[in-house]
């Protein structure tokens, strides 16, 4: 039996409760959400050839040197004759579709360059457009490449530029961008950020993770050289193995947030690198302190400061909607346990110049990194707690916060996933590259008790977001949306996700499951089923989440105390073979079904498939 009762008071759903996590990592924007469809565009990837660059046919020669026009653009790519590019795993060709070419380029002569995008061996021509305009100067030269209706869809594609009449071009940066999510320029693919929105998340916490520290102290993320036309950011060495060209820098995180209407979530360096070094509190880190206070400043600063100004100048007038600051990541790997002392600095700096913004520790939570180093100075708003774990821990952690300490700061749960048998740090290619049906039950089984608690979880957000699911896109094994070059889809999780974000209320309602099978593992026993509620006061939506984790069906009984229902709702089920993923080549094999209802009552009885993940919509009256 479930049982909800109406006349116990329920908690305030923290309106904020569903978002993102975001970082560079499996190609997430490089070769995954941010536009750019040429691959090393600057030519800075390696030192010693020309990656992802070819010469094109017998006669062509291709090389680098050091004859860049910028300290940002030290390199140039040499080029007699013809030279392709192969993208991220190839350039994506669809019909009717619009690209723009931008290439900083010179010659030994004049006359146009000529540029086509073209099969992988230069027999079938998709687009061609002349760069008019070359000669011995450095300058800008764009064009547009347009597909006719009769082109097929394929990645099966390259960009080729070709020196006409000059005998040599050098380059230093080149760069081709499909149609764009709203057509922003530097923009966002399509596909990805819809998928984004249908998740309705409130917020996006960036950039990172490991992304924001790095490997090194010089490493981190370089939010200033992030800023202005691409040609300018010299990029960086990100900790996942491959560099990144800093084409998503600040603002394009912050209109990302706009455009899947939701809030940043900003994480400043608070000086510690991966390697373990780290800058000790006091004078050293107070340079630190103040670039996360300018940091902050473009984000929601005015006219009259510094960077706020240059954020207006940047194109973006109004200040976005901040109001919480992370600082740093996963500092309970810091075993010097400098974090207490770094986090008074920095709150005291924040909350001092902007009293209104909350600030959230990465320490002192009580997942297993955070208890290592509790904080008894200051007192964060939010503690970011991080869970990756085994389907059967992550059920067990649907109570965790259940007698969690009320009087301390809210929980940001701002990392989690569950796995399936191998993790995903060191699982790589043997599992993955995104969630089964097992890892989003035991998912949706966690985000029941996240939902339940949401008094004092205030937000939580799934990681990692995206893979990019070439050989060598990945670097964790367990990830919520897939893609190549063409094609996306979403994880089992990432549909759970979406039913538990689409579906929502203000006030939870109070659950009680009596009879319940359990499952067993060894002699570990957990409930076999889950639920929470929470409804709409504005409107009396009441909204049902059951999952079902055992591997039979199970009939519930509803007895609803205190309220009647409409005769009619609607019922969601993603269900399945708890091993089964989605692919590029099955991207629903595991999706949600919605189902129409009618003659409910305050009691009736619902059955439940094995492994499933259910909401049911109800209206009461
Ligand atoms: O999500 C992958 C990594 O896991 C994050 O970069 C880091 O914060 C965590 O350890």
């Amino acid at each position: 039996t479930l049982t909800l009762d109406f006349s116990k008071p329920g908690v305030r759903v923290s309106p904020t409760l569903y978002g993102l996590m975001t970082e560079e990592i499996n190609y997430s924007y490089d070769g995954g959400l941010y536009g750019e469809l040429v691959r090393n565009r600057a030519f800075l990837d390696d030192a010693q050839r020309p990656a992802h660059w070819t010469a094109v046919g017998d006669k062509s020669s291709v090389s680098l040197e050091r004859t860049g026009p910028t300290a940002a653009r030290p390199v140039a790519l040499r080029v007699g004759g013809g030279v392709a590019n192969d993208g991220y795993w190839g350039i994506p060709v669809k019909p009717r579709s619009t690209y723009r070419l931008s290439v900083w380029a010179k010659t030994d002569g004049r006359g146009p360059i000529s540029a086509s995008i073209e099969s992988e061996n230069g027999a079938t021509v998709y687009a061609k457009a002349d760069l008019e305009g070359a000669d011995g100067t450095w300058r800008n030269l764009t064009a547009t490449l347009k597909t006719s209706r009769d082109v097929p869809t394929t990645a099966a594609a390259r960009l080729v530029l070709r020196t006409g009449t000059a005998r040599t071009l050098w380059l230093s940066q080149v760069s081709l961008f499909p149609p764009t999510f709203n057509g922003r320029r530097n923009g966002n693919r399509i596909d990805l950020v819809e998928k984004l929105l249908d998740m309705r998340p409130k917020f996006l916490r960036f950039p990172g993770g490991n992304y924001l520290e790095g490997n090194t102290l010089q490493d981190k993320f370089p939010w200033r050289d992030t800023l202005g036309p691409i040609e300018g950011r010299p990029g960086h060495k990100s900790p996942w193995g491959y560099r990144s060209t800093d084409g998503m820098g600040l603002l394009e995180f912050l209109l990302w947030c706009e455009e899947i209407k939701s809030k940043p979530v900003l994480a400043v360096y608070a000086g510690y690198a991966l390697n373990g070094d780290v800058i000790k509190p006091g004078t050293l880190l107070r340079p630190f302190v103040q670039d996360a206070l300018d940091e902050i400043e473009y984000v929601i600063g005015g006219p009259e400061t510094k960077w706020g100004a240059q954020r207006i100048k940047d194109g973006h007038p109004k200040p976005f909607p901040l109001e919480c600051v992370e600082v740093g990541n996963e500092d309970g790997f810091d075993k010097t346990g400098s974090y207490e002392g770094r986090f008074v600095q920095f709150y005291d700096a924040i909350k001092a110049k902007y009293p209104k913004l909350r600030v959230i520790s990465t320490t002192g939570g009580k997942d297993w990194l955070g208890q290592k180093f509790p904080l008894t100075q200051r007192k964060p708003d939010l503690v970011d707690e991080h869970y990756y774990s085994e389907a059967w821990d992550m059920m067990a952690l649907a109570t965790k916060y259940d007698d969690y300490d009320r009087s301390g700061p809210k929980v940001f749960v701002g990392e989690w996933a569950a796995f399936d048998t191998v993790a995903p740090w060191v699982g790589g290619a043997r599992t993955g590259p995104t969630s089964n049906l097992r890892c989003a039950i035991a998912d949706a089984a966690f985000l029941t008790g996240v939902e339940r608690n949401s008094d004092i979880v205030a937000m939580s957000c799934y990681a990692p977001l995206f893979v990019n699911v070439n050989p060598g896109g990945r670097q964790w094994a367990i990830n919520l949306i897939g893609y190549d070059a063409l094609n996306s889809f979403g994880a089992p999780s990432y549909y759970a996700q979406t039913m538990f974000g689409q579906n929502i209320g203000d006030r939870t309602v109070a659950t009680t499951l009596t009879g319940v099978p359990e499952q067993r593992s060894g002699d570990r026993k957990l409930p076999g089923l889950f639920a929470s509620a929470t409804r709409d006061t504005r409107n009396g939506t009441l909204f049902v989440k059951v999952v079902n984790a055992l591997p039979t069906s199970q009939e519930l009984a509803f007895d609803l105390k205190g309220a009647q229902i409409a005769s009619d709702g609607t019922l969601t089920v993603l269900t399945g073979d708890p091993k089964d993923v989605n692919t590029l080549a099955e991207p629903a094999k595991i999706a949600p079904q919605t189902t129409k209802l009618n003659g409910l009552s305050s009691s009736f009885r619902r059955t439940f498939p094995a492994n499933s993940v259910s909401v049911l919509r109800l209206r009461t009256k």
